[in-house]
């Protein structure tokens, strides 16, 4: 496994490489888990050299707070993925990627970077596309592999290179769960033992509303959670969204061959969790 700081030495690397091997990645923000190595394996099985990088976006996040704290496991996460047989791993700087310019460039991804995180994460999303489309343009990968634990962040990319029109295939790979539930997250590690203890309280919801949707309406099925998280003594709901899955947009009306998806963000503490589920 190879490891490059700069963007000079990854490229000089990886151009003797780009026309006859197929080239895959996984940008992370690092303090690695089993979700991310799940997307690292799959990049593993589909192509010749898989490209991970570990860089904690300063531009993506809207709370001082949450960047300072953001976990920071660089040791721990090298040796994970020497496990997984990662190839070439890219840890730049932020100097490296931004200079002096830490600032995201504005997007029009069509609307969806309105709706849900984007309604409360004030920026974010142009973060998310500033780095993602930097990081693209240094790796030059065929395919880049994303979690659906951040669907809205994967429409998002895929948005981002149709616009950009990138010759990138965008994978998108199911949300890896602690086995009572939990949706993997870098942030888990920061939930105390009384949140961790609460927090399956999500995944069980999310599935129960699954099965009412099956016969009750968007907007019953929404007031139902609402109430059932104004009941929980620890865990604040911020919000919850049934919505089209590829507009993003809240479902008014149910309607035959539309894909919906239930959305929630919630605070355990002054941990900020997300997770969603195909309904
Ligand atoms: O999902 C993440 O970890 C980040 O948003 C990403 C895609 C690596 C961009 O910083």
């Amino acid at each position: 496994m190879q490891v490059f700081e700069s963007i000079l030495s990854i490229q000089k690397h990886l151009f003797p490489f780009c026309k006859e091997k197929s080239i895959a990645f996984v940008p992370t923000m690092g303090a690695l888990h089993e979700g991310h190595l799940s997307l690292i394996k799959k990049a593993k099985k589909e192509n010749d050299l898989v490209v991970v990088s570990i860089f904690i976006n300063p531009t993506q996040f809207d709370n001082d707070a949450d960047l300072i704290k953001y976990p920071r496991t660089i040791d721990a996460d090298l040796d994970l993925l020497k496990k997984v047989d990662c190839d070439i791993v890219f840890i730049p700087t932020v100097e490296e990627i931004y200079a002096k310019n830490i600032n995201s460039q504005h997007f029009n991804f069509g609307g969806i970077e309105h709706e849900m995180e984007g309604k409360f994460r004030d920026g974010h999303f142009d973060g998310v596309g500033t780095i993602v489309k930097r990081l693209f343009e240094i790796v030059k990968p065929n395919t880049a592999y994303f979690g659906e634990k951040d669907f809205q962040q994967l429409q998002i990319i895929k948005k981002l290179v149709a616009i950009e029109r990138l010759p990138i295939k965008v994978v998108g790979c199911a949300i890896f769960r602690e086995k009572d539930g939990l949706a993997m997250s870098s942030r888990n590690t920061r939930l105390t033992s009384e949140y961790r203890d609460a927090a399956p309280f999500i995944y069980k919801i999310l599935k129960k509303a699954k099965k009412k949707f099956l016969t009750k309406s968007a907007k019953k099925v929404s007031k139902w959670v609402k109430k059932k998280f104004k009941k929980h003594p620890i865990l604040k709901l911020e919000y919850f969204v049934i919505a089209d899955e590829e507009t993003l947009k809240e479902v008014l009306k149910k309607k035959k061959n539309k894909d919906y998806r239930a959305f929630l963000a919630v605070f355990a503490g002054e941990i900020r969790l997300i997770d969603n589920l195909s309904l």
